[in-house]
């Protein structure tokens, strides 16, 4: 049985990959910040005849990524996906803020490379790992034709530069790094007026996932497969 580790699980786009993948027969390590809290993901976990675990973990606090690796020390991982993300409010220029900059930065752009960090060796094991980072097109600086959103943008723009360094740093570990972008999706981050639904962007970036090997990586896609530039 392939196992896939997400991130911010417990709703928008993590929570139907996890709906997805265990629907597909997978192990679902499903992490999130608060397990007692997350009802539609606890009922997917009680219905999936153990196929759906939930971990504790909160992205901004490093040592509960280190306290996960320990907890799944063990584990031959398939595919890791950092998922989860914010998106601070945007402030224009002379009123940035920049402690939620800083906070978008340690979720958005550090810990990713945390849980790569830290889950490298269990990913080593498989006969085929990915780690999928959930970008957006906002990270592209070719795309950026408005402006704004300094923190989110930003944070998105280095998680790019960190997934293109650790496609060459885990290369040699025959692990593939996948930069993909899931559209404008209507979840709580991207608000009721979205195009598309979880739905559609989560079966889209699972057929790029599952077609992806080592001559991928370090690339930016879109849900569609398209590639984005950088
Ligand atoms: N929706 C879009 O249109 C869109 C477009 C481009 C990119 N994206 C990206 O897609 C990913 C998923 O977004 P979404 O639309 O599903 O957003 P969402 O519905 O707002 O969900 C965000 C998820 O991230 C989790 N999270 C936030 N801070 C965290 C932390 N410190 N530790 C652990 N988990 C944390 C949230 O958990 P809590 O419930 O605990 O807050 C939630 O599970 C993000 O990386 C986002 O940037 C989304």
């Amino acid at each position: 049985m392939s196992i896939v580790l997400l991130t911010g699980a417990n709703r928008g786009l993590g929570l139907e990959f996890a709906r997805q993948y265990a629907a597909e027969g997978w192990q679902v390590l499903a992490a999130c910040r608060r397990p007692d809290a997350a009802e539609s993901l606890r009922a997917l976990a009680a219905e999936s005849a153990g196929r759906v675990s939930l971990h504790t973990l909160d992205l901004a606090a490093p040592e509960q990524i280190a306290d996960l690796a320990r907890e799944l020390a063990e584990v031959e991982l398939d595919l890791l996906i950092n998922n989860a993300g914010i998106y601070p409010p945007s402030h224009p220029l002379g009123q940035i803020d920049y402690p939620a900059w800083e906070q978008a930065f340690r979720v958005n752009s550090l810990a990713p490379v945390m849980m790569a960090e830290a889950f490298a060796p269990a990913l080593a094991r498989a006969p085929a790992p990915r780690i999928v980072n959930i970008t957006s097109k906002m990270g592209s600086i070719d795309d950026n034709s408005s402006g704004g959103s300094y923190a989110y943008r930003c944070s998105k723009t280095a998680l790019n530069m960190a997934s293109v360094n650790l496609a060459h740093d885990l290369r040699e570990q025959g692990i593939t790094v996948l930069i993909l972008h899931p559209g404008w999706v209507a979840t709580s981050m991207g608000g009721p007026g979205a195009p598309l639904d979880v739905e559609q962007s989560v079966t889209g970036m699972r057929r790029v996932i599952a077609g992806a090997d080592l001559r991928h990586s370090g690339r930016l896609f879109a849900y569609d497969g398209s590639e984005i530039p950088w």
